[in-house]
C-alpha cells in the first residue's frame, strides 16, 4: 500500500464522556465490531470506581491499565480505526485535554437519562475550541430518559453544538422499538431477545410505505412519520463538510450495552470521519501528506516497574513515514534520536513495529529525553502548538520532607511534571515551589510516586488560590506592566517554561486586576496568539 493509501485510511479519535455514561461499553462494542476482541468483558475498566477515589493505590493499579488501553486500534471496512483513550474522572480532565490534540475527531456519549453532564460539557468546549469535528451518541435507549427532541435542544444549548439527528430512536425504554437510520434510509428493531445479535435493518426509503405500521404497530409508525417529518423541517441536512469544518454535528442514538445503533455510529464514522488532519507549528502549517516524518509528544506513561525508570512517550505521527532505527531530530534538545523498538498499539496489546504512518500513534521507551509537547521531525527546527497548559484549580506549596534527598525531589518533582501530571510554579518573591493540580487526587499520587521511584519525600502547605493566569503584556516596557509587576509581586511566579504567571485568589480579583491594568492580559491557558 502506499503512504499516501495508508494515510486516507486511517481514522484516529477519542471517545468523550461524563463518566458512567458508557464510553468504556462503546469502546468495546467497537472492537468487537473490528474482530480486535472476541467477547465483552475483554476491556478493563478504566476508570476510578466510585469510592475508591482517594485510594492511590487503585491509581497505582489504573496506571496500569490505562497504558493498556491509551491506545486501542483496530481495522474495520479495510480503515486503520485508532481509539485514543481519555480518562473520564475529572481530576485528570488535564490528561484528556493533552489527548484532544491528538485526535482529528471524537465521539460524545451521552447518557439518554441524564442529558448533557458537567463534564462533557467541558470536554466538549475545549473541542470546539479546536475546531474538532464531532459526533454525537445518545446511549442507553433502552431505558427511559428524556425525550429525544429535548435532548437535542439541551445538546445545541449546553454544548453550544449545531446538530442534525442520522438516526431517531422508536419509543425509549420499555417501549423502545428500535431507530430510524436516517443516513441508511433503514429500520433496525430491537428486541430484548436479540439483545446482542447485529441485524443489517430493513430498507425503508419510503415512511408512508404501510408495511411500516404492520412492523412497528400504527401508533409508533405514525408518531416516527411525524417526528422525521419535524426533523427534515427543523435540523439542517446532514453536509459532510460542515462536519469536517465543526460546524454541524450528527447526533446518533443507541445503546452500547445491547450493542445497538453501534454499527449504524461505525458505519457512518469510517464514512465520513476526517483522515489524518494538518496541524499548526509555530513557524508553518504542516500537511500530513507530507512525506518528511514530523509527530510531537502528548502523553508520557512512567513504566510500572520502579526498578526501570523507563517511561514510554506516546508520539502522535502527523506527516511523514516513521521508520524503526531512523535518526530523528528531537528539536527542543537539538539532538538526533534512534528508536530500536517503537511500540504501535493494536487492540489491547503493542508490538514493535517497522513503519507507522500519519494518524497513527508510536510509543518510544524513553529515559528522560521527552516532554509533553515536544517534536520529532527529520532536521527541520518547528514545534507544534496547540498543547497548552490549562490554569490549574487546586494549589499547594511543595516542601522537602527529608533534607537528605533535595536532589532526588528535584529530579523526581522535575519528571513528574515532563509527565504533565501536574504543573510546578515557581514563586518570584522567595524561589517556593507551588504544585497546580486539576484535581485533589494527583497530590496523592506525586506523594506516592516521589517516594517509590524517587526516594524522595515532600509535604504540602495549602494555598488557598482560585486560579493561575498566564501574564501577557502589551508592551514589557510600559509604565503599566512595571506597576504591576511591583503591586502583584507576592503573587507572581514562573511555570516550567520560564512564563510569568500571576495567582489570583478569586474572580474578583482577576476582574479588578484586568480592569486596573487593562494592557496586561491575563488568559487561563499557557498558549495564547
Ligand atoms: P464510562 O466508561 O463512560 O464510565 O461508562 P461504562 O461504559 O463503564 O458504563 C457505565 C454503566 O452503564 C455500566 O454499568 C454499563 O453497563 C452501563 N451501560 C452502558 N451502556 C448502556 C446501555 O446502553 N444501556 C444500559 N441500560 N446500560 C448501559 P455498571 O453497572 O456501572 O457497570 P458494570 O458493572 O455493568 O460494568
Amino acid at each position: 500500500m502506499s503512504f499516501l493509501e495508508e494515510l486516507e485510511r486511517r481514522r484516529t479519535f477519542g471517545i468523550i464522556s461524563h463518566p458512567d455514561a458508557g464510553k468504556t461499553t462503546l469502546t468495546e462494542k467497537l472492537l468487537l465490531f473490528g474482530g480486535a476482541i472476541k467477547e465483552a468483558g475483554a476491556v478493563k475498566n478504566n476508570k476510578i470506581k466510585k469510592g475508591a477515589t482517594s485510594d492511590f493505590m487503585e491509581i497505582e493499579r489504573q496506571r496500569g491499565i490505562s497504558v493498556a488501553t491509551s491506545v486501542l486500534a483496530f481495522i474495520y471496512k479495510d480503515k486503520k480505526i485508532n481509539i485514543l483513550d481519555t480518562p473520564g474522572h475529572k481530576d485528570f480532565a488535564e490528561d484528556t485535554f493533552r489527548t484532544l490534540t491528538a485526535v482529528d475527531s471524537v465521539i460524545v456519549v451521552i447518557d439518554v437519562a441524564k442529558g448533557v453532564e458537567a463534564q462533557t460539557e467541558k470536554l466538549v468546549e475545549v473541542c470546539r475550541m479546536r475546531k474538532i469535528p464531532i459526533i454525537v451518541f445518545i446511549n442507553k435507549m433502552d431505558r427511559e430518559g428524556k425525550d429525544a427532541f429535548d435532548l437535542l435542544d439541551e445538546v445545541e444549548q449546553k454544548l453550544g453544538l449545531r446538530v442534525t439527528p442520522l438516526s431517531f430512536p422508536i419509543g425509549m425504554g420499555y417501549d423502545f422499538k428500535g431507530i430510524y437510520n436516517i443516513w441508511e434510509e433503514k429500520l433496525n428493531l430491537f428486541s430484548a431477545d436479540n439483545k446482542q445479535t447485529i441485524s443489517e435493518g430493513i430498507q425503508f426509503s419510503d415512511l408512508d410505505n404501510p408495511e411500516l405500521d404492520e412492523i412497528i404497530g400504527e401508533t409508533a409508525a405514525n408518531t416516527l412519520r411525524e417526528e422525521l417529518e419535524l426533523i427534515y423541517e427543523v435540523y439542517p441536512k446532514f453536509n459532510q463538510e460542515e462536519y469536517l469544518n465543526a460546524d454541524l454535528q450528527p447526533v446518533f442514538f443507541g445503546s452500547a450495552l445491547n450493542n445497538f445503533g453501534v454499527k449504524e455510529l461505525l458505519d457512518c464514522f469510517t464514512e465520513i470521519a476526517p483522515t489524518p488532519q494538518p496541524k499548526m507549528s509555530d513557524i508553518r502549517l504542516v500537511d500530513s501528506k507530507e512525506e518528511k516524518l514530523t509527530g510531537f509528544v502528548f502523553k508520557i506513561h512512567a513504566n510500572m516497574d520502579p526498578k526501570h525508570r523507563d517511561r514510554l512517550a506516546f508520539v502522535k505521527i502527523v506527516s511523514g513515514t516513521f521508520k524503526r532505527n531512523a535518526p530523528y531530530l528531537h528539536v527542543r534538545n537539538n539532538k538526533k534520536m534512534k528508536f530500536s523498538s517503537p511500540n504501535a498499539f493494536f487492540a489491547e496489546k503493542k508490538e514493535i513495529v517497522d513503519e507507522s504512518f500519519p494518524g497513527d500513534i508510536v510509543g518510544l521507551h524513553d529515559t528522560g529525553n521527552f516532554k509533553i509537547g515536544d517534536t520529532l521531525t527529520e532536521g527541520e527546527i518547528l514545534n507544534f502548538k496547540g498543547i497548552p497548559s490549562f490554569s490549574p484549580e487546586h494549589f499547594r506549596y511543595v516542601n522537602n520532607a527529608d533534607p537528605m534527598k533535595s536532589k532526588q525531589l528535584q529530579k523526581g518533582l522535575s519528571q513528574l511534571m515532563d509527565e504533565g501530571v501536574a504543573q510546578l510554579f515557581t514563586l518570584e518573591m522567595n524561589g517556593r515551589k507551588v504544585i497546580g493540580t486539576v484535581g485533589a487526587l494527583q497530590y496523592e499520587v506525586i506523594q506516592y510516586r516521589l517516594e517509590h521511584e524517587y526516594g524522595a519525600k515532600c509535604s504540602y502547605e495549602n494555598l488557598p488560590m482560585h486560579k493561575v493566569c498566564w501574564v501577557d503584556p502589551d508592551d514589557e516596557k510600559s509604565e503599566e506592566f512595571k506597576e504591576f509587576k511591583r503591586v502583584k509581586q507576592r503573587y507572581l511566579a514562573k511555570d516550567k517554561h520560564g512564563k510569568l504567571v500571576f495567582f489570583a485568589d478569586s474572580g474578583f480579583t482577576i476582574q479588578m486586576t484586568q480592569s486596573k491594568y487593562p494592557s496586561v492580559k491575563l488568559h487561563f491557558v499557557s498558549e495564547f496568539e
